[in-house]
């Protein structure tokens, strides 16, 4: 099919997944990963393709209009997953500019540029895909279940949920998607974007839940948990959050919304108690060696309580459904942890290892 598509944010924890999978799965696309390698990007994510001939790594900084209008005329992209942003709710509470910067300004730039480049292409379809395997001139923007806000004891989010975005990181996401949808109202831009739960799985940088305790278990090291411990997350093995990307991007309508989720909701005390089960027994210490690890922290502010996805609008339409149980998804993610103790020690020397000593050490 010959289609270039931009990946952006590909060196990163989901973007690092999403680039391999398209890599195999589509010989004949160009895949292009721009991303600015941040603390948390990272090229080692990728090595197994780095030298396939249908990929490409492209350093760029989607905040910078003139370096990113180079790589559009420099490869006229067909279609963009735009999935490049800051990610860390407790980063975004500490230095929100450069959520509002990245998330905010950084997608505008994107839009700016689709907007200008398809418009001029004489493929440019305005909204209307009359073959829907042609891919012209695709906006698919990743975003997060956080846009909604925190739930009570019960309910789910469900695609029309109202947006009530609460902390920086989630208010910048909001911004980017309503950018999103008025570009593709105002400009007639094809776009379509979905929400996803929280994400685990290998190549997650150390500052998340998931992959902190992992590294801190291993390292027998503090496992901080804000407040009482009772906030609910509902956890998505990365891996198939790529898959429902590459579902959504080849077969949804133009200007669709999904919600992608797994129906696997954690209390994050119930989580860590969990993951010290499973590893102690992969490291062969005693049960229940690691519970003396847990060590209950000042509470983040403005913490959402709950995230429950409602993904029947994607099984419905699209047939996708988790792949991996919770159980089996985290038992592969113990696994690459415990077997990429290299790629631990790169992302946590340096300036990462002194910003979590400043903010639950020191
Ligand atoms: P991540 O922090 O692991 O990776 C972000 C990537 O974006 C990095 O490679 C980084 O170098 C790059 N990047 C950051 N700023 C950039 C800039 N200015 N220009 C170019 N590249 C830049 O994030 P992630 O967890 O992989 O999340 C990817 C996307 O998915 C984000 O848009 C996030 O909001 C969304 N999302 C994440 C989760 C989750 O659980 N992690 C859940 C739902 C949605
Ligand atoms: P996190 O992985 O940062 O994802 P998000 O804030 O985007 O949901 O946090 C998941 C949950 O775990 C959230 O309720 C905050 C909590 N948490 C801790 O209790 N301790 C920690 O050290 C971290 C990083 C998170």
């Amino acid at each position: 099919m010959n289609k270039t598509l931009i990946i952006t944010g590909g060196a990163g924890f989901i973007g690092s997944h999403v680039v391999r999978l398209f890599v195999h799965k589509y010989p004949d696309y160009k895949i292009i990963n721009l991303d600015a390698l941040t603390y948390a990007g990272n090229l080692e994510n990728l090595t197994d393709i780095e030298n396939a001939p249908n990929y490409t790594f492209v350093k760029a900084d989607i905040t910078n209009e003139p370096e990113l209008r180079a790589v559009f005329e420099q490869y006229r992209p067909d279609a963009i997953i735009h999935l490049a942003a800051e990610s860390h709710v407790d980063r975004s509470i500490t230095n929100p500019n450069a959520f509002i910067q990245t998330n905010v300004m950084g997608t505008a730039n994107l839009l700016n540029l689709a907007r200008e480049f398809w418009t001029l292409n004489p493929a440019h379809t305005h909204g209307h895909f009359p073959d829907r395997k042609e891919l012209n001139n695709l906006f698919y923007h990743v975003s997060t279940d956080e846009v909604y806000g925190s739930l009570g004891e019960t309910g789910f989010f469900l695609e029309t949920t109202s947006y009530d975005p609460q902390s920086p990181y989630s208010a910048s996401k909001a911004a980017s998607d309503h950018l999103v949808r008025a570009y593709g109202n105002t400009y007639g831009l094809p776009f379509m974007l979905s929400n996803c739960s929280n994400n685990y799985g290998p190549n997650h940088f150390p500052e998340k839940l998931i992959p902190l305790c992992i590294s801190n278990i291993i390292n027998e090291k503090p496992l901080p948990i804000y407040g009482d411990g009772k906030y609910t997350r509902d956890w998505l093995f990365v891996i198939d959050h790529a898959i429902a990307i590459d579902a959504i991007f080849h077969n949804a309508k133009v200007g669709e919304t999904y919600n992608i989720g797994g129906f696997n909701e954690w209390q994050n005390i119930d989580l860590v108690c969990e993951l010290i089960k499973q590893m102690d027994a992969k490291l062969r210490r005693p049960a229940g060696y690691s519970e003396k690890l847990i060590t209950y922290v000042k509470d983040r502010p403005g913490h959402d309580k709950r995230y429950a996805i409602d993904a029947n609008k994607l099984k419905d339409d699209l047939g996708w459904t988790p792949s991996v149980t919770f159980e089996e998804g985290l038992d592969k993610t113990i696994d690459w942890y415990l077997s990429n103790e290299a790629w631990l020690k790169n992302v946590t020397s340096g300036a990462y290892q002194r910003y979590y000593e400043d903010q639950y050490i020191n």
